[in-house]
């Protein structure tokens, strides 16, 4: 099995470009259903994430070119609307083709996503979203199993609780319901955005994007066309991720092709953390930081800070001057890679959902295990920080979501590796 070995405590410096959002492009590509028209796709990020619902796609019927961060998807051939366990077990995100095949097509069956390691992670909203639409869900040798004999019908859909893939299958099932749907309580990250924007350009005119609350015009059946070629918004995790590798290592690394208003939290923290920054409205530069400050953090909705950078930044709050902590609101079991970090000589203390970060001066080598994808980020920014050699076991996880990790990282000088044994 794959697995990374990273030589710590080199300087970096340089230039990173930022890939396509991950989780902008894959509620994009689940649209693509709503088409019987090709749809381009440019700025995707080459992650497995992407190719699985490429995949997904394809074995429903369409027909899928796709070629590193380019995607032509057409779905004019579709021949099923079975969304099989094989892949969404692999991903939980498949389940993102539930609103836009019961919207198109009228009945889907999508298969029940399974454990995940952060959390339970339901997708009662989801259903509940579909079912205010008038579709008949019904559970059956766990798919969930969806129709809507005579299409779906707008209806306002209340959210008791932000969630954000359960906003996107219910803009994506409005978008050829009949009528006018509501979304009170929706989730407003940059993601939800680029998809309602995406959807609106393809004829599902939407108000109130941005906002908690949205009105989708739904085009009573007939199928979207999106016109222009969709680009992928950058991705502000990995930006985050590159951020807080500079934060660590002291070094000066700039950021090109990032979208910094969708980064603002994270940049906050690190300015509260001693770091300091150059920027525009496309790039960033993170200066060296002789003393990084304490930090505290609660995970919270978009524009709050995001619970995808909770692990990054704990790990660069390792090895500052005072202790720190973090507070996890949004999943439970999001703290994995706290005892992971601890064998790299942190000194972490969990409690509940609540974790204290203790300043320690220095992070050593050892060998240590990805538990998922964000995880496994905190883990390589604390390697590289760390004195001596370590190994990171179970990097899938990291596949799934940096786009060419090793590669952007060697040419920043970091000393890393993808081994086998
Ligand atoms: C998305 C992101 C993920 C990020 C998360 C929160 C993608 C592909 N993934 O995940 O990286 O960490 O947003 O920003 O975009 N919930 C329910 N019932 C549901 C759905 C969600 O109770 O039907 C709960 C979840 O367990 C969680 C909270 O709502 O506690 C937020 O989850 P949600 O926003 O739906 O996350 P995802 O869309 O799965």
């Amino acid at each position: 099995m794959d697995y990374l070995e990273i030589e710590g405590g080199h300087p970096l410096s340089g230039e990173v470009t930022i890939s396509g959002a991950k989780n902008a492009a894959l509620p994009i590509i689940a649209a693509a259903l709503l088409s019987d028209k090709e749809v381009k796709l440019k700025n995707l990020p080459n992650v497995v994430d992407i190719r699985t619902l490429l995949k997904l796609l394809s074995m429903l019927g369409a027909k899928v070119d796709h070629n590193d961060t380019e995607a032509t998807i057409d779905c004019s051939t579709i021949t099923s609307t079975k969304a099989v366990y094989e892949i969404v077990a692999q991903m939980r995100a498949s389940i993102l083709v539930l609103g836009p095949l019961l919207s198109r097509f009228k009945h889907c069956s999508v298969s029940l996503p399974g454990g995940c390691a952060i959390g339970q992670r339901p997708i009662d909203l989801h259903i509940k979203a579909v079912e205010t639409l008038e579709a008949e869900v019904t559970l059956n040798e766990g798919y969930v199993v969806a129709e809507a004999k005579n299409g779906l019908q707008a209806n306002k859909i209340i959210f008791d609780k932000i969630t954000v893939g359960g906003t996107e299958n219910a803009v994506m099932a409005a978008a050829m319901a009949n009528g006018v749907t509501e979304i009170v309580n929706a989730a407003k990250e940059p993601e939800v955005v680029q998809l309602c924007q995406m959807l609106d350009m393809g004829g599902a005119k939407i108000e109130g994007i941005g906002t908690s609350s949205l009105k989708i015009h739904g085009t009573n059946g007939v199928p979207l066309h999106y016109k222009e070629a969709i680009e992928v918004i950058p991705d502000r995790i990995e930006a985050g991720t590159y951020l807080c590798v500079g934060a660590i290592t002291n070094s000066e690394i700039t950021l090109l092709n990032v979208n910094t208003e969708h980064i603002q939290t994270s940049i906050e923290k690190l300015e509260s953390m001693g770091c300091t920054f150059d920027y525009t409205d496309t790039t960033i530069t993170i200066h060296p930081t002789k003393e990084l400050k304490g930090v505290t953090i609660v995970t919270t909705e978009y524009p709050g800070f995001p619970t995808d950078m909770q692990a990054q930044f704990m790990a660069v709050a390792t090895l500052a001057q005072e202790e720190s902590l973090v507070e996890e609101r949004l999943f439970e079991n999001r703290f994995m890679h706290v005892s992971e970090l601890n064998r790299l000589g942190a000194d972490i203390w969990l409690k509940g959902n609540i974790a204290a970060i203790r300043p320690v001066k220095e992070l050593h080598a050892a060998e240590v295990m990805a538990t998922d994808l964000r995880a496994s980020s905190a883990l390589v920014i604390a390697s590289l920080a760390a004195t001596g050699t370590t190994k990171i076991r179970r990097i899938y996880h990291l596949d799934r979501g940096y786009d060419r990790l090793e590669e952007k990282l060697s040419k920043l000088g970091a000393k890393i590796s993808r081994k086998n044994d």
